[in-house]
């Protein structure tokens, strides 16, 4: 097991994804060490959004890694592995819920978000320096701020209180699992993305660089750009800032 085979736990931290990146300036820190808060004070979503995440409630955890056999331009094999290993986590918590992967960042049950994934890449030349993956589990907070949008918790999907710890080992199992597809089965592991992406070959509306197409996603670039086609056969190559989900 590579991942959480050292845990670095804290109380209260300001953001885990900003102390593991001071950490890693300073200490050494093993291949997979995962860094855990009960709290933050600065918990860091996309953009400018904040994660706001009760006391103790959830899974507040950094893993930083080091693939330095990915190239800069196969990063998104990260993000992959990282949403399938969260998804399978919970599909096997709940024994079933549908579970989907809402690209590029989102893990959704019951078309409610249960979990959010913030990735910071290193390069150095062609490769990755390292990876710190920032991951907000809802495990037991019972409601959600507004701002949350629409949130869920892996409480109010079973209707019972889970043990933080038992829930992040199985985190930590169903992650490594998937790790270990990004060099020994990189097809599969780009296949099972696709088989779970949220909306997949579905009509759906977006906003797309501001203007509203009813469209279907189709698939994701070796670069992790989401890819469209339109109602009148148009394609889409999309970033996060191109696309707004309606
Ligand atoms: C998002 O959905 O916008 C991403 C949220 C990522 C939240 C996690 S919680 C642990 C880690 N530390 C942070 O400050 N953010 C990530």
């Amino acid at each position: 097991m590579i991942i959480g085979k050292k845990v670095i736990e804290n109380d209260i931290a300001g953001s885990t994804n900003e102390l593991a990146e001071r950490l890693l300036g300073t200490d050494y820190l093993p291949e997979g060490t995962v860094i855990t808060a009960s709290y933050q004070t600065a918990g860091k979503g996309h953009g400018s959004n904040a994660w706001l995440s009760e006391k103790g409630k959830n899974l507040l955890i950094s893993v930083i890694l080091r693939p330095s056999y990915l190239e800069a331009g196969e990063q998104f094999l990260i993000s992959m592995f990282v949403s399938l290993g969260i998804r399978d986590m919970l599909m096997e918590a709940t024994e079933g819920i549908d579970v989907k992967v809402k690209w590029p960042n989102d893990i959704l049950a019951a078309e409610k978000k249960i979990a959010g994934i913030l990735i910071l890449n290193a390069v150095s030349g062609r490769y990755l320096a390292h990876s710190i993956i920032g991951i907000g589990l809802n495990i037991n907070q019972d409601s959600f701020p507004k701002e949350a949008g629409e949130a869920v918790s892996l409480k109010m999907l079973t209707s019972r209180q889970h043990e933080l710890i038992a829930c992040r080992e199985h985190l930590f199992r169903t992650l490594d699992k998937r790790l270990m597809m990004v060099t020994g089965a990189p097809g599969r592991l780009i296949e099972d993305y696709l088989g779970s992406l949220y909306r997949y070959r579905k009509m759906a509306d977006y906003l797309i660089n501001e203007k509203r197409v009813e469209a279907m996603i189709t698939g994701v670039d070796e670069f992790g750009r989401l890819c469209l086609s339109g109602k009148g056969g148009e394609e889409f190559v999309c970033d996060i800032k191109d696309i707004k989900y309606l």
